[in-house]
């Protein structure tokens, strides 16, 4: 298959098949790709949990409308982006350049106070924005890197982010959930498997100039 065939295979799962598993191989090449989404100077100002616990699963559904995909999918992956996000972060991804460089910290200081600018001259609100589109892109490598491997996925927003921080404890770990993605294998009888993907036409969505 090519690309494209893969990515008119995929679709939004809405129904799982729950006695499959992702073999753990193929599960840590998605994350993977989520590990290698490009974040805005690289900060990835974001923790990905993998949730793979039954009984936090079920909790988790009554918070996203008993979308049953969340107990269903082989894994949950959630998007949680890093709350009071400033400095001390920004420094901790200098120590990691230098280090995975194995250069000068000196060499990157103009570039650190550039990222220090920034995360500086935002609100609280603005950088909670700016933290969650990072988290988005994420999303998006893992949804991509899903299709590749035949791994069928399900992107959600539908769900109550104030009740997953509370279940999953992310306020005492500095963190908000953002958005959510179920990833495993889809059921047979998943019917929106068979329709036909509704997307704008090339002349409606592309301008090129
Ligand atoms: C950010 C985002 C949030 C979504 N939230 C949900 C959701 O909560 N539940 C659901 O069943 N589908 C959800 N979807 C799936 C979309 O409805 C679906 O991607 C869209 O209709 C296009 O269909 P396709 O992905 O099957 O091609 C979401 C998709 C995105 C990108």
């Amino acid at each position: 298959m090519t690309v494209i065939e893969k990515l008119k295979w995929r679709y939004a799962t809405k129904k799982f098949d729950s006695t499959k598993k992702i073999p753990s191989e193929i599960l840590n090449e998605l994350l993977e790709s989520t590990e290698l989404a490009p974040s805005s100077y690289g900060l990835q100002p974001f923790k990905i949990l993998v949730i793979e616990d039954q009984a936090i699963r079920e909790k988790l559904k009554s918070a996203a409308y008993g979308q049953t995909q969340i107990t269903d999918a082989s894994q949950l992956i959630v998007f949680a982006r890093i709350k009071n996000f400033g400095i001390e972060q920004v420094e901790e991804y200098a120590d990691n350049i230098a280090d995975t460089r194995n250069i000068d910290p000196k060499v990157i200081e103009g570039f650190v106070d550039v990222m220090k600018g920034t995360v500086n001259s935002l609100s609280e609100e603005q950088l909670a924005v700016w933290n969650s589109k990072q988290c988005y892109l994420a999303l998006g490598f893992l949804l991509f890197a899903a299709a590749q491997q035949k791994i069928d996925a399900c992107p959600m927003e539908g769900f109550d982010a104030a009740k997953f921080d509370e279940i999953l404890d992310l306020d005492a770990q500095n963190l908000s959930s953002v958005v959510i993605a179920t990833i495993g294998y889809r059921s047979e009888d998943d019917d929106y498997q068979n329709l036909s993907k509704v997307r704008k036409s090339k002349e409606e969505l592309f301008i090129t100039i």
